[in-house]
């Protein structure tokens, strides 16, 4: 489904869940989301927080990562849900976080959240086309997702969304509305009241871009024709690859991301002190990593179009940069 920019759909759901749950225990106004999550996400929240009356800075609950650790345990999550359950309306988590390239384990945070009353939404923009994703038997409340990265639609491709069919005939949730959500039967009538279609698209506001949609169809169709699970089993074995010839060849760099391969997509982010220059010398020898600051490079095998001797290379070509 589609939205003007997936974060309209984070928006729109925290104006429906904060709003329910404002009205019936106003103490129950906070987001948990993970300390470090996408700049987007902080910003939807602690606005949509303010745009509700309250205070972002009461509002917002991070979880970080314990002293010395790279990346967010699981256990800490649920905990800080048990403790504080009854002040947070959503839990909104990057499903892999774009940052440290933790993939969370969705289940049982949803479960520890449902338990304590909270509502659950991912933000899949590093998850999809990357990691195996079970949402409606995870039982996520909603997740939006953009289409940009491993899904290859391009920049401005579209946004999509999903809504757990336990909400998708609550036809009175509040909700921004679009003519696009409005029940197809009787949308060309123009009428003044808004009825929406069940499911997902009725949260959809306006009509979808053609050119968009395209890119990501062709892209959708080569997904289809390798098969998720093949793609699945070589992105496993490629950043495995990639970590046991880091660890050979490159020992002194740390990996930000987490050795349990099912807590981690196709992503490793390398700690390298220093290292904007070395991503230069990398980008100089035609190698597409990603540089953030502090210290750190993505680097993302994709099993779409990256091959073992890619990732050989690009470790030799590291080994090389750094050494400069
Ligand atoms: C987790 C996450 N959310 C959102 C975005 C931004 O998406 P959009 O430009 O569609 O708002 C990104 C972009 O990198 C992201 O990593």
């Amino acid at each position: 489904m589609r939205f003007d920019g997936h974060h309209h759909a984070v928006l729109e759901h925290s104006i429906s869940l904060t709003e329910d749950y404002a009205r019936e225990l106003p103490e129950r106004f906070g987001v948990l989301i993970e300390g470090g999550a996408f700049p987007s996400d902080q910003y939807v929240i602690s606005s949509q927080i303010a745009w509700h009356g309250y205070d972002p800075a009461q509002g917002i609950h991070r979880i970080n990562p314990r002293s010395g650790e790279s990346h967010i345990r699981t256990d800490d999550i649920t905990s800080y849900l048990e403790e504080h359950g009854q002040r947070i309306a959503l839990v909104l988590l990057g499903g892999v976080n774009y940052y440290t390239g933790q993939f969370f384990e969705i289940e049982p945070i949803t479960e520890a959240a449902h338990r304590n009353g909270s509502l659950v939404g991912v933000d899949l923009a590093h998850a999809a086309g990357n990691v195996p994703l079970l949402l409606h038997d995870w039982n996520v409340d909603f997740s939006v997702w953009c289409s940009y990265k491993y899904l290859n639609a391009g920049p401005g491709g579209p946004g999509s969304i999903f809504v757990h069919e336990r909400h998708g005939r609550s036809f009175d949730l509040p909700r921004l509305s679009g003519w696009w959500g409005h029940d197809k039967e009787t949308r060309f009538q123009m009428p003044d009241d808004f009825k929406p279609m069940q499911g997902a698209e009725g949260w959809q506001l306006s009509n979808p871009p053609i050119l968009s949609m395209a890119a990501l169809r062709a892209s959708l169709d080569v997904f289809d024709r390798a098969g998720l699970g093949k793609l699945q089993t070589k992105s496993r074995r490629l950043t495995l690859f990639l970590e046991y010839l880091l660890g050979e060849k490159c020992p002194d760099i740390s990996i930000m991301t987490p050795s349990d391969p099912s807590q981690r997509g196709a992503q490793l982010s390398l700690r390298i002190p220093g290292g904007r220059d070395v991503f230069d010398r990398l980008s100089a020898r035609g190698v597409s990593t990603d540089w953030r600051e502090p210290d750190v490079i993505r680097a993302a095998p994709v099993p779409l179009y990256n091959t073992f001797e890619d990732v050989f290379h690009f470790v030799e070509i590291l080994f090389l940069a750094l050494d400069r």
